[in-house]
């Protein structure tokens, strides 16, 4: 510690107002509760969180582990390390914390001072960043194993249409076929997955127009799917790769109509916050597994008698090419939305 003794500093208000969350316990029972903890939690009230057993706002995962921190803390005057827990607020909502606590004497008792911090956005960026770097990785792999593989292929059909000149065989028929399903199968792999960004200018484009232009090419099934459009901000536009960014809008609600089996619901919504632009597209559709949610965006997944796994795809690379992000929102049974997000770049 370092002290300058002319400043009589008043410590209580220090801890009072630091940013941390600071909670002093006796055993489990908070005793003192800085307006950080409060905020945390999510109380207004200080009577509200005095006397309450800690393990209320603890996730039921870490009771154990926490009871032995603390004892270690009480009896043996160790200090409990930084680790990555999970808090309760008071509301039900789960958040993601670091915790720490050392011993606390207060007259003859052994208290614990535990310091807490909220990492729930760094953790969040984190699985972000993870399944963009996976999806990337995927996508490298997937597209270099298409290239060597559509190479002999092409060769291969080139042989099979000399062969048929010389001697005919219907089975050959076939055979091209097959193959012209296969190169094509390729083909999209590698448009998809790594499409010709050098070709295309970056230009200005209000997303409102250009929805409303695309989901006028689903007339067809307006009769099934009422469509609503809550667009505001109409007049922000954004500076991106028009066919890509289109085609990546036109996937979305295409796989949007597509999981609305019969009658159902369709929603877009456009505005602008902070200097990005979210477009979010909320169906009223089967709903994607959270085991599932995971694996979008992975070449030739799909859940589809006749999906390519293709789409996100497309739709994930084309975000992630314009330093955007996607949230993926969905319940199975009730429906999913997708909710992109893209920097304005102004
Ligand atoms: N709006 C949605 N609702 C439910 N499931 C979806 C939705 N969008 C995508 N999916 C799931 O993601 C999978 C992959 O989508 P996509 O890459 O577009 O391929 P495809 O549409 O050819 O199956 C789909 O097969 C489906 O299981
Ligand atoms: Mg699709």
């Amino acid at each position: 510690m370092a002290i300058d003794d002319t400043y009589e500093l008043n410590f209580q208000k220090l801890i009072d107002h630091s940013l941390n969350a600071i909670i002093v316990l006796r055993n489990k029972e908070i005793i003192y509760a800085n307006d950080s903890a409060l905020e945390l939690v999510g109380i207004d009230n200080h009577f509200d969180i005095l006397h309450v057993d800690f393990h209320t706002f603890l996730h039921p995962d870490y009771h154990d582990l926490c009871k032995e921190r603390l004892r270690r803390v009480r009896e043996e005057l160790e200090i409990a390390q930084l680790s990555e827990q999970k808090l309760i607020k008071a509301d039900g909502t789960e958040i993601d914390i670091e915790i720490m606590a050392v011993p606390y004497q207060h007259k003859e008792e052994a208290l614990a001072q535990v310091t807490i911090r909220d990492i729930s956005k760094r953790k969040q960026a984190e699985k972000k960043l993870y399944h963009a770097e996976k999806l990337s990785a995927i996508g490298e792999i997937s597209t270099g194993v298409a290239h060597e593989i559509k190479n002999p292929l092409t060769a291969v059909k080139g042989f099979v249409q000399l062969l048929k000149t010389e001697h005919y065989h219907p089975y050959l028929d076939i055979v091209s076929k097959e193959l012209d399903n296969a190169i094509a199968t390729l083909t999209n792999l590698l448009q998809v997955a790594k499409p010709d960004l050098e070709n295309e200018p970056s230009v200005s484009i209000h997303l409102t127009t250009e929805l409303e232009a695309l989901l006028s090419l689903f007339q067809d099934q307006f009769y099934r799917v009422k469509v609503e459009t809550r667009f505001y901000h109409e007049e922000q536009s954004i500076i991106g790769k028009k066919n890509l960014l289109l085609k990546a809008f036109f996937n979305l609600v295409k796989n949007a109509f597509e999981a609305i089996e019969g009658d159902g619901q369709l929603l877009v919504e456009h505005f602008y916050k902070e200097n990005a632009v979210y477009v979010k597209i909320s169906d009223t559709g089967v709903g994607i597994s959270q085991d599932k949610i995971k694996n979008l965006g992975t070449p030739f997944f799909s859940t589809k008698a006749e999906g390519t796994g293709m789409g996100l795809t497309q739709v994930y690379n084309t975000i992630h090419n314009h330093n955007g992000t996607i949230e993926v929102l969905s319940e199975v049974g009730k429906g999913t939305t997708f909710a992109i997000q893209l920097p304005c770049g102004n």
